[in-house]
Order: C-alpha cells, then sequence, then structure tokens
C-alpha cells in the first residue's frame, strides 16, 4: 500500500504539513464558528476517500454521521464533477462514488450510541476507509442539559471512538462548532492562543466552551486539530494540534469545488 497511512487532502500546504494528510488511526478534530466550512471539507474527504487510487483516493467506504442534516449528496457530486470530472460525468461512476456514502442521521445520543456498535461491525469488514463525525457537540445539546451526567456519558463515547480509530486504522474525523460572541473576537482568540508549547490545560481553559459540552477527555482524546477561521474576510485553516506539524495556518477558499487552498 502506497498510502502509507493517511487520507492526502488534496490541499498542498496542508498535506505536506500534516507529512500526507489526515492520518490513519486517530481522531482529527475540525473545529470552527457556524458557517466557516467544516461540512465542505467533511464532504470533500468523503470524496476522497472514495475515489479510485489512481486518482489518489483510498477507494473506500465511507461512514458519515449526519447529526444535523447537512449533508448534501447533491453538493458531493458537485465537487467531484468540478475536481474529477473524468469519473463524475460517467453517470453510473458518479452513483457508485456517491453510493459509496453511507449516511447515517441519529436523532439522539442514544440512537448514536447503537450506531456505534453497528459502525463497529462494519469497520471489521474492512471496506470502509472514513469515519465522520459532523458534528459531535450538536449531538450532545438538547439531550443532557446539565454538566456531570453528560461528561460521564461522553467520556465513553469519546473512548470508543477513539478505540475505533485505532483497532480499524482509518482516519476518524470529528467537526466541532465554536461558539463566537463577534467574528472578530474569534479571530483574535485563535491567533493568538496556538503557540506551540501551551499545555493541554492551557488550550483547555482557552477552549472551555467546547469543554463545557464535550468534557475534558475530548481535548485529550483528538491527535490533530485543525482549527477553522475567517479574517478580514479570508478564511484560513490553522494546524493547531499535531504531533508532527508546526502550527502553520493556510488561506482557503470554498468554490463550487469544494474547498480549496
Ligand atoms: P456549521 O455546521 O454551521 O458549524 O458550519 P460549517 O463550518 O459546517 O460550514 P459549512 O461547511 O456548511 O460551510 C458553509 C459555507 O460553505 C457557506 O458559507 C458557503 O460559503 C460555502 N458553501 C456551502 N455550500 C456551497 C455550495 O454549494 N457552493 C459554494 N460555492 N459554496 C458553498
Amino acid at each position: 500500500e502506497h498510502l502509507a497511512g493517511h487520507l492526502p487532502t488534496h490541499m498542498k500546504g496542508l498535506d505536506e504539513a500534516l507529512c500526507g494528510g489526515i492520518p490513519f488511526g486517530v481522531l482529527t478534530e475540525l473545529v470552527g464558528p457556524a458557517g466557516i466550512g467544516k461540512t465542505q471539507f467533511c464532504l470533500k474527504l468523503s470524496l476522497l476517500a472514495s475515489l479510485p487510487a489512481n486518482y489518489g483516493g483510498l477507494d473506500g467506504h465511507v461512514i458519515y454521521i449526519d447529526v444535523e442534516s447537512k449533508f448534501s449528496s447533491r453538493r458531493l457530486i458537485e465537487i467531484g464533477v468540478k475536481s474529477f470530472p473524468e469519473i463524475f460525468h460517467r453517470k453510473e461512476m458518479a452513483q457508485e462514488m456517491a453510493g459509496r456514502i453511507h449516511v447515517l442521521r441519529p436523532a439522539s445520543l442514544s440512537e448514536f450510541t447503537e450506531s456505534l456498535q453497528q459502525i463497529k461491525v462494519s469497520l471489521l469488514q474492512n471496506q470502509v476507509k472514513l469515519l465522520v463525525i459532523d458534528s459531535m457537540a450538536a449531538l450532545v445539546t438538547g439531550e443532557f442539559e446539565h454538566g456531570a451526567p453528560r461528561q460521564k456519558t461522553l467520556g465513553w463515547h469519546v473512548s470508543f471512538i477513539k478505540s475505533l480509530a485505532e483497532f480499524s486504522r482509518i482516519p476518524v474525523v470529528v467537526t466541532n462548532q465554536v461558539r463566537s460572541q463577534s467574528r472578530d473576537e474569534t479571530c483574535h482568540y485563535f491567533f493568538q492562543v496556538q503557540s506551540w508549547n501551551e499545555t493541554i490545560e492551557d488550550r483547555t481553559r482557552h477552549d472551555s466552551h467546547l469543554v463545557a459540552a464535550l468534557g475534558i477527555n475530548w481535548a485529550h482524546a483528538v491527535t490533530i486539530r485543525l482549527v477553522l477561521e475567517a479574517k478580514s474576510g479570508q478564511r484560513f485553516i490553522k494546524v493547531a494540534k499535531s504531533p508532527i506539524a508546526p502550527p502553520l495556518a493556510f488561506p482557503f477558499n470554498i468554490t463550487s469545488s469544494g474547498i480549496l487552498l
């Protein structure tokens, strides 16, 4: 296998920084405010995981947990047609690619919990090459309004999802929305926070809103964290946590071809 354990994002700078792309076997988190492009990123990754290997894909299936009904096959096909016309202009190929992406829409945390068991079985069959959860935070809002039970429950979920990544050795990508009081504040916050030597406690303090939703276990469980943000009308993707990459930021755009550096 030439893949060396990564799903390339086809965003050159980002793939270089991550030594090949989104790594297999660990959790990668996409964090950012509403509308920044987390779902668009997940759609692109899903497409890339399903594509044949000679197009830089993983030739696999994808399990996409679509908590907020944001997945769009129409949009997926559009990105496919624009980015890989040779494949997506052939209707049966386009359908096959789209058919490899299995979308689950759990209506509650308990439904999600049940689906995790099914996912584990699917992962044993070895065809699934990407698991997306969009979004994790949305799963818990509404069901558990108060601190203690939620954190306990999620601790179990976090460990389970991490173990799924480890045993199946596929990339697991999870989105989370950060609440922004104002756009400027969010940007300022992200640009100054992510120095390389910060401790997990520092990071956690800064991300206290996320921690309130997902618990401290979450911050520890994530291996790669990519922060999406906007500053002066330009979107950036930033490698905010990584065992290997320096804290680089790359400008990106969202076009009809999807997310592009
Ligand atoms: P939340 O789920 O609300 O946290 O947002 P998100 O970060 O997942 O944002 P999402 O990925 O949904 O990105 C929304 C942005 O993507 C929009 O502001 C548009 O700029 C862009 N976008 C979404 N759909 C399309 C499309 O069909 N064509 C183009 N050109 N851009 C799109």
